[in-house]
């Protein structure tokens, strides 16, 4: 029964294999593991996952948060990659290959949709980023206190022309990597990059560890006060969990259909999943103890990297090649994520619309560029420009991070649980029989019965339903 089974399984590997003569994918399983690891990792982990912890109040949203990954990230992940890896397309295409009807690959054009949106306001950011390269590089931190580095954030921020360069900058940047393809362009550069950032951090993390009232930092990040809960805070520890994952939107899916038969996808998305997780909490641990130790607020938004980390620079021996070191560093991981953004958009044009690997990423890309731009502008020249009490920028990342991710997570656990049918998604995790699976029953309860109603229910509660 298992030989046959795994024949029956090459076969489709064959068929599938035949089917995409020309396609790209992904040269080892260290190459895989470091892209997907290096599309979690990015702004999401540095900026985001300390702004947001800090926004709602510490230690309990940090509990939640991690609930969620646990709970819902890796099945989410495990059931993207189980869909992308099946169905050898793009998220729409796969869709449409694996179901019957017009339903599912509207799953895919929403994923798309997500894509644009974060690539809009996550060029904002990267754009950020490499104003910080340029001001490390040009030491201008050096002797400036708290309240100077602050303005300094605050004048380049609010400013038109110098944002709206480096995040046209950037977009290059990711359209350049994206044009060279999935061996030479994306694998390539993730694979000598990610580990390096990572040993960054831990120096960074040591000396914010070290400074005076350090503790108090710790305390804010890891003793969880209960009453800091909102409704609110449920839905953006969903949103932080499912957009430092990558998940909801078919990045996964995209990156699943490059992933060769043989590699483990429960693995992967496990050994990911706990990657992304730790760079998180370490960037935590680096950024919180600087903030009390300089008494700033944790509640800052999205400036707060941007305010702490070049005073923790100036406290240290070296400070200006650390300084330049981890903006550079953190420019990639953001370049590695916004490429595995990208690629959802240019594999469903490529596959879907037959356009051309090159025309497709510069239209995509200038699209979302064009969207960006209203992002950039909404901490300057639009600020008060509001869509539900929201500037373009807060606005666009909640609609993206919070609605529509946990919404694209629940359609793709959904379907891998009701629709693809188990022993597909049985045959795809064990490669056909070859390699165990445990907790297959636990996968299965979680994706048909838990994720969907924790999905549900958070969304219902933070529209004040229950
Ligand atoms: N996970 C990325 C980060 O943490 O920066 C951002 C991201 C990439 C979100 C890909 C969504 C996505 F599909």
């Amino acid at each position: 029964m298992a030989s046959l089974a795994i024949v029956n399984y090459q076969n489709t590997n064959k068929m599938n294999l035949e089917d995409n003569a020309k396609r790209d994918g992904f040269s080892s399983k260290f190459g895989i593991l470091c892209a997907a690891a290096g599309s979690a990792i990015g702004l999401g982990n540095i900026w985001r996952f300390p702004y947001v912890v800090g926004d709602n109040g510490g230690g309990a949203f940090l509990l939640v948060y991690l609930g969620f990954i646990l709970l819902l990230g890796i099945p989410v992940m495990m059931s993207e990659f189980v869909i992308g890896r099946r169905g050898q397309k793009n998220a729409y295409g796969s869709f449409k290959k694996l179901s019957k009807g017009k339903f599912w690959p509207w799953i895919g054009i929403m994923g798309i949709l997500a894509a644009f949106t974060i690539l809009a306001f996550y060029s904002t950011i990267a754009g950020w980023t490499l104003e910080y390269v340029y001001l490390a590089l040009t030491n201008s931190f050096k002797g400036l206190g708290s309240e100077e580095i602050g303005a300094i954030f605050e004048t380049f921020h609010t400013s038109d022309f110098m944002p709206l360069l480096w995040q046209v900058v950037f977009m290059i940047m990711t359209a350049w990597i994206i044009i060279a393809g999935v061996k030479k362009g994306i694998e390539k550069y993730t694979k000598i990059l990610m580990p390096f950032l990572f040993l960054l951090l831990l120096i960074i993390l040591i000396r914010s560890l070290t400074l005076p009232d350090a503790s108090k930092g710790l305390e804010f990040l890891f003793k969880p006060d209960f009453s800091k809960l909102t409704t609110k805070s449920f839905l953006e520890a969903l949103g932080q969990a499912f957009f430092s994952l990558s998940i909801g939107m078919g990045t996964l899916i995209t990156y699943g259909s490059y992933v060769d038969k043989k590699n483990n996808l429960g693995r992967i998305s496990f050994e990911v999943s706990v990657a992304d997780t730790l760079i998180a909490i370490m960037a935590g641990i680096a950024i919180f103890p600087a903030v009390f130790s300089f008494g700033m607020n944790p509640a800052e938004g999205p400036g707060l990297i941007f305010n702490v980390l070049p005073n923790i620079f100036q406290q240290m021996t070296g400070g200006y090649i650390f300084a330049l070191m981890f903006f550079v560093l953190l420019t990639i991981a953001a370049l590695t994520s916004s490429i595995s953004i990208l690629e959802v958009v240019v594999a469903y044009m490529v596959e879907e619309l037959n356009l051309p690997r090159r025309r497709s990423t510069i239209i995509a890309a200038l699209a979302a560029t064009i969207v960006g731009v209203f992002c950039t502008l909404s901490f300057g020249a639009l600020k008060n420009v509001e869509i539900f009490n929201k500037t373009i920028f807060d606005s666009l990342d909640f609609t993206a991070s919070n609605i529509l991710l946990p919404l694209g997570g629940l359609f793709i656990v959904v379907f891998t649980g009701w629709f693809l049918g188990l022993k597909n998604v049985k045959d795809e995790l064990t490669n056909g029989g070859i390699i165990k699976v445990r907790l297959f029953i636990v996968f299965v309860f979680i994706i048909r019965f838990i994720a969907p109603v924790a999905i549900v229910i958070v969304f219902l509660n933070s529209i004040g339903v229950i």
